[in-house]
């Protein structure tokens, strides 16, 4: 069954206490209405900042379909590699999930898709659960490189992976051009991409899996396009930024399934 999930990456924003409200303000609202009552019973995952995620976990415990993300880890089990933070270390923290690849990484801290592969592997062998993020930069669009672009980044950063492995991976989505601009993949663009890399998957993992399989749209997702998007058919959820630093805008959106 394809999941339905609602992201957010809060990236580098908030303090330890501004970061615990928010989610402690979300989890009040999902503990009222829970998610299993709201259509497409959909999971949540906040990826917040390290120095956030133990106390982040005190405050999801117990709350079914919430989880706790990484936004980051490093490509080696450990060692002399001052400031990084490792797999092993994430999931010894109780977390559940890491977000592989985003586009900041790729861009500004020049992450190429072998490193990416290499990130996803030990993640995997740590057991966390991977988000997945692929996405082409405006002129690649202006130019019609982006199925090209999608299609290199899938084969070289996940496409690697056996059938066991790919199964704890999601993708996102997240066309550089839509991200914190306020212009947003329209659903039709996001759907179109959407049914490609689930064609991808199909090619290489097979039907039934890829019909299974959750891929997430990123880019200006907010709580007055978040249904529209979510309704497309290859369109499973959001990984959401800006939107997701504010509670009642985030829970919005988780019910827009
Ligand atoms: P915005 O929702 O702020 O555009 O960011 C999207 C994103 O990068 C999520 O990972």
């Amino acid at each position: 069954m394809r999941k339905k999930i609602a992201a957010g990456n809060w990236k580098m924003n908030t303090t330890v206490d501004e970061g615990k409200k928010l989610a402690k303000d979300i989890c009040d609202m999902i503990a009222k209405k829970p998610l299993k009552t709201i259509n497409g019973n959909p999971g949540v995952i906040f990826f917040t900042p390290f120095v956030h995620l133990i106390e982040i976990s005190k405050i999801i415990d117990g709350l079914d379909g919430v989880y706790a993300g990484a936004q980051n880890c490093h490509s080696k089990p450990s060692g002399a590699f001052t400031g990084e933070v490792s797999a092993s270390m994430i999931k010894s923290a109780g977390i559940t999930h890491v977000l592989v690849g985003h586009s900041e990484r790729r861009n500004l801290f020049n992450e190429n898709n072998k490193m990416l592969a290499a990130k996803a592997s030990i993640a995997v062998e740590n057991d966390l659960k991977i988000v997945f993020c692929c996405g082409e930069l405006l002129d690649e669009r202006e130019n019609e490189k982006h199925f090209d672009v999608i299609r290199n980044q899938l084969k070289e950063g996940l496409f690697w992976m056996d059938e066991r492995s790919f199964s704890n991976a999601l993708i996102a989505y997240e066309p550089v051009w839509a991200i914190g601009t306020g212009v947003n993949a329209t659903p039709g663009q996001a759907q179109e991409m959407h049914a490609f890399i689930r064609k991808q998957i199909a090619e290489k993992y097979g039907k039934k899996i890829a019909e299974n399989f959750t891929i997430l749209y990123g880019g200006s997702c907010n709580s007055k396009n978040a249904k529209q998007l979510f309704k497309q058919e290859d369109v499973d959820g959001g990984l959401i930024g800006g939107a997701s630093l504010k509670a009642g805008e985030f829970f919005k959106i988780v019910q827009s399934f």
